[in-house]
């Protein structure tokens, strides 16, 4: 796998890619890294779907309201490395703050209505970081599709949105919400969870997606020891985030 440190590195390769075939599409998965199951299952879909696919890894400052939730963060580049190799992604793009932000987050990209609910209400600033990012990766990789988890359901419409509204060449596709096997929506923030937080973890899921209304949903959210952020049914889900001691985590179902 190649590893592009810079937006020229990555250039070059972008064009050795033209330069090859011109029957070719490329694929691209961007992440923050922390990368599980979630994520490769959307680098293997693109696999499938186009002959190159490329995954980046950048811990985007700008999209975290809280700065501790930004150091907490995990970092497990090299491990990574190894996940993306051992499926055979064909490259990574892994720039550093200030190749991808020479303007120091001076010109941001804001959606007005959706990204002011649902995690938008609860995190300020959060979506203009991320369109801002995607934005920018989009146009440094040029890839034919770009894929996106369902997971962060929120973030899919709004990047479904932005590149309908600036006309971009990239196509945005969804990728399946993965879980574990007890039913936990696959996240980097589960590695933050303790031993016992994480058995309780999976309670989550249980609560939202059986029966009873949201305020039912809410109280027995509450009565297991979640803090709820939101539980909201829109567009046929129900949408919900809750701490869970100190770690935020998110989940959609049908509803
Ligand atoms: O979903 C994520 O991991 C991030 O929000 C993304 C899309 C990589 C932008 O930083």
């Amino acid at each position: 796998m190649e590893i592009l440190r810079s937006i020229a590195e990555w250039k070059k390769y972008r064009s050795s890619l033209i330069q090859e075939s011109r029957d070719q599409s490329l694929g691209f998965v961007a992440t923050m890294g922390a990368l599980h199951e979630g994520h490769l299952s959307l680098v293997r879909l693109s696999m499938k779907e186009n002959t190159r696919t490329a995954a980046s890894i950048f811990l985007n400052p700008t999209q975290f309201n809280d700065p501790k939730d930004l150091e907490n963060y995990p970092d497990t580049f090299s491990e990574d490395v190894r996940k993306l190799e051992a499926i055979g992604c064909d490259a990574l793009f892994a720039p550093a703050y200030e190749e991808l932000y020479p303007d120091n987050f001076r010109y941001k990209l804001m959606e007005t209505e959706y990204s002011k609910i649902l995690c938008g209400a609860h995190r300020p600033g959060h979506f203009d970081g991320v369109l801002t990012v995607v934005m920018k990766l989009l146009n440094i990789v040029q890839a034919d599709r770009a894929y996106f988890g369902e997971k962060d359901w929120q973030q899919l419409y709004l990047i479904r949105g932005m590149a309908d509204a600036f006309f971009m060449n990239t196509e945005i596709v969804g990728g399946p919400l993965i879980r574990e096997p007890d039913g936990l929506a696959m996240s980097s923030r589960n590695l933050l969870l303790t031993a016992d937080e994480r058995k309780k973890a999976p309670l989550f899921n249980r609560i939202i997606s059986g029966p009873g209304t949201i305020a039912e949903k809410e109280k027995a959210l509450e009565d297991a020891g979640f803090t709820v952020d939101y539980i909201e049914a829109r567009e046929g889900r129900i949408l919900a985030a809750v701490f869970l001691g100190k770690v935020r985590l998110i989940d959609n179902v049908k509803g």
